[in-house]
């Protein structure tokens, strides 16, 4: 029989090279499971709308939509005589509206004197539903016509993946955010962005070297290097591409270190996702208490620390449990308006289109069963409309 002894002994000997072994292999698997159920050449589309998501998504009435696209700026029709509008149909219908109207009103982009907003989506809780949050509004922004640039400032690259960029395959040195923001020889970061299939979105992806960062940035600050105001660089970065965007969407990792300081700074508003269950709240509590004290640290050393607005949004919500239902009245009755009104419900359509790396803008509708794909998509449309219309306001537009 092995003594205790021998079995621990064996374990500590071999654990680097068994833990490596494990990653690889692991690594290797997930790639053919991805593959089988997703193959990484398939090419990913935003889905085409429907005559009424397409007026919604323009912002005109159905009627009206009909009107224009007989009048031939619309999509050809198909063999049913129905017609689906893409992405890019939907933008050019705006631009043939300012046209006519002789005035920019259905391009939504911004004005003179309207400010670029960078929204910092975060919450160091993992599995918040960061990563959906940001994809989901990053795409709606976009559809809806705004010149959208995501970033996603997480090394574990979920929001790169969800937008089709492999981190291990197509993302190389220097090709995440960290090559801007390093302190040895940063590239100017209109060379790391990167278009999508989805028009006006571009995208900063990430991988592991994000991680640089947070073992950078405590080196550079003991050699006490003028560039080392880590939490400005973000900042200062997407200040030489600001004229480009109107809305940045920043996927923060689940974790409150040098990264999603630098994010808190560069962001002129703030969302936090919170899935409401007790643990998670109570996770959330500790959270609050510690961006609150390192952000008092970087506000003496000159970071920003005002925001235009802040929003509490509860995720994966369930409104017929109990439990869930208490705790958000609970944070309701503490957070007030800071809350947004509504919440994004759980729906396997958002699970399951989140296996294949989809989103529910891309994901077919007959994929699901009618009512699943609608009530989720009704709860996502209100709370990004939400967002939509704080960012609207923030610009002094109804
Ligand atoms: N509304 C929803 N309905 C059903 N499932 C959801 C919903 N929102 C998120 N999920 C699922 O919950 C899981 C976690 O979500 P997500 O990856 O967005 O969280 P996260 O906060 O970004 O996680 P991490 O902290 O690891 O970055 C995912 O599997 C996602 O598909
Ligand atoms: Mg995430």
């Amino acid at each position: 029989m092995l003594q205790p002894s021998s079995i621990l002994e064996e374990v500590q000997e071999h654990l680097p090279s068994m833990l490596a072994a494990d990653a690889h292999e692991l690594a290797r698997q997930l790639q053919i499971h991805q593959t089988k159920i997703f193959a990484p050449t398939a090419q990913k589309t935003i889905r085409s709308f429907q005559p009424s998501e397409a007026a919604a998504f323009i912002g005109i009435g159905e009627g009206y939509l009909r009107q224009i696209a007989a009048e031939g700026h619309g999509p050809e029709p198909l063999a049913n005589g129905r017609r689906l509008y893409s992405s890019e149909d939907m933008d050019r219908i705006r631009r043939v509206l300012d046209d006519k109207n002789g005035a920019a009103k259905y391009v939504p982009t911004r004005r003179p004197g309207e400010k670029l907003q960078v929204i910092a989506v975060m919450n160091f809780k993992g599995g918040s539903g960061k990563t959906t949050t940001s994809a989901h509004l990053a795409q709606y922004l976009a559809l809806r016509g705004y010149r959208t640039l995501a970033i996603d400032l997480d090394p574990q690259a979920s929001l790169s993946a969800m937008f089709g960029h492999q981190p291990e395959l197509d993302v190389g040195e220097a090709e995440t955010i960290y090559g801007a923001i390093r302190y040895e020889s940063p590239r100017p970061v209109a060379e790391i962005v990167r278009a999508t299939y989805t028009p006006n979105l571009h995208l900063i992806p990430g991988n592991l070297e994000l991680m640089e960062f947070e073992h950078e940035t405590p080196k550079a600050m003991l050699q006490a290097r003028t560039e080392a105001m880590f939490f400005a660089r973000i900042g200062e970065v997407l200040g030489d591409i600001e004229s480009f965007y109107d809305v940045v969407v920043i996927d923060c990792p689940p974790q409150l270190g040098f990264l999603t300081m630098s994010a808190l700074c560069a962001a002129t508003s703030t969302l936090i996702t919170i899935h409401p269950q007790m643990l998670d709240v109570m996770s959330m509590s500790q959270f609050l208490s510690m961006t609150s004290e390192l952000m008092a640290v970087v506000e003496r050393a000159g970071g920003r620390t005002s925001y235009d607005w802040m929003r509490y949004l509860v995720t994966r919500f369930e409104p017929n449990d109990g439990p869930q239902s208490q705790m958000t009245g609970f944070m309701r009755a503490i957070f007030g308006n800071r809350m947004l009104q509504h919440a994004m419900l759980k729906s396997t359509a958002v699970s399951d289109a989140g296996v294949t790396k989809q989103t529910l803008y891309e994901v077919e509708r007959s994929q699901f069963t009618r009512g699943t794909y609608d009530r989720a998509m009704d709860s996502l449309t209100q709370v990004n409309s939400e967002i939509e219309a704080l960012l609207r306001s923030v610009w002094g537009r109804k």
